[in-house]
């Protein structure tokens, strides 16, 4: 049991939030997940939408918008750290745990593995960013797999513009997605891997699309799990027994931006 006083405000270590963050309001799908499985938990999430999308810049570029977005969590005194991003994860989690080797720095990824268990030599999309498709972290995880199931790889750009905005549904995402699809509309997949935490907030519209047979995962419930793990094997888990917080901060912060941070959160 970590014991630490947080010089900052008098807190025992495990009262302190978990710093959740992505490079904007997707990461909500993954605090949501956080908050089920951690209610008792107190969170700060920071979306930075002033620069999203991530996927499609430079890995220089996403490597330093990632670690100021964990440094604003650290300023404000966490006790762990989500990234809850998987474009973010693939370009620097090595580097977060670097940096700050005396938290747990917990990275997500495309749920490849659940998908490649749930059947028998599957046919799978895996839908990312450009970015989390071509590192080598995702790279290594396909190739783990690739004698298990036949893995094909989709890069999504323009799909969190979607989610930044706020359109989770509608016709003008349903023809861009039938758009983007149209190749595995002729060739079905028996899976799809949601390998980018915005995408969790369309995937009745990627459903409706891709056809109702299409089993979907995501990686936000592993993630999650994942996080409570580490934080019990440090002793970081909140012993308070009663409901937490959490509190949404963003880049922009302007009133529309955190109207939809609150409403893709929705009831806790
Ligand atoms: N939500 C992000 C992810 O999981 C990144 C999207 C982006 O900014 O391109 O990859």
């Amino acid at each position: 049991m970590v014991s630490e006083i947080d010089a900052g405000n008098g807190k025992m270590r495990c009262e302190l939030p978990i710093g959740v963050f992505d490079s904007g309001v997707g990461g909500i799908s993954v605090l949501r997940e956080l908050v089920a499985l951690m209610p008792n938990e107190n969170y700060i999430f920071y979306g930075d939408s002033a620069h999203a999308p991530y996927g499609t810049k430079s890995l220089e570029e996403v490597r330093r918008l990632t670690f100021a977005d964990a440094e604003f969590l650290m300023q404000m005194g966490v006790k762990a750290l989500v990234v809850a991003c998987n474009t973010a994860t693939s370009a620097a989690v090595k580097l977060l745990r670097e940096r700050y080797a005396d938290l747990p720095v917990i990275g997500i990824e495309p749920a490849l593995k659940p998908a490649v268990r749930a059947a028998e030599h599957a046919r799978i999309l895996v839908l990312a960013t450009p970015m989390t498709l071509r590192e080598d972290k995702f790279c290594e995880l396909m190739h783990r797999f690739e004698k298990e199931a036949e893995i094909l790889t989709l890069p999504c750009p323009g799909l969190v513009e979607f989610v930044e905005a706020g359109t989770l549904s509608g016709e003008t995402l349903e023809e861009f997605l039938a758009e983007l699809f149209a190749e595995y509309l002729q060739h079905p997949v028996d899976c799809a891997v949601l390998g980018c935490t915005h995408y969790p907030f369309v995937k009745p519209v990627i459903q409706k699309v891709l056809g109702a047979d299409v089993r979907i995962f995501d990686g936000g419930e592993g993630t999650a799990r994942e996080t409570k793990r580490r934080l019990a094997e440090s002793g970081l888990l909140n012993p308070s027994g009663q409901r937490g917080e959490v509190a949404l901060y963003n880049s922009l912060a302007s009133e529309e931006t955190m109207q939809l941070a609150r409403r893709l959160l929705g009831p806790l």
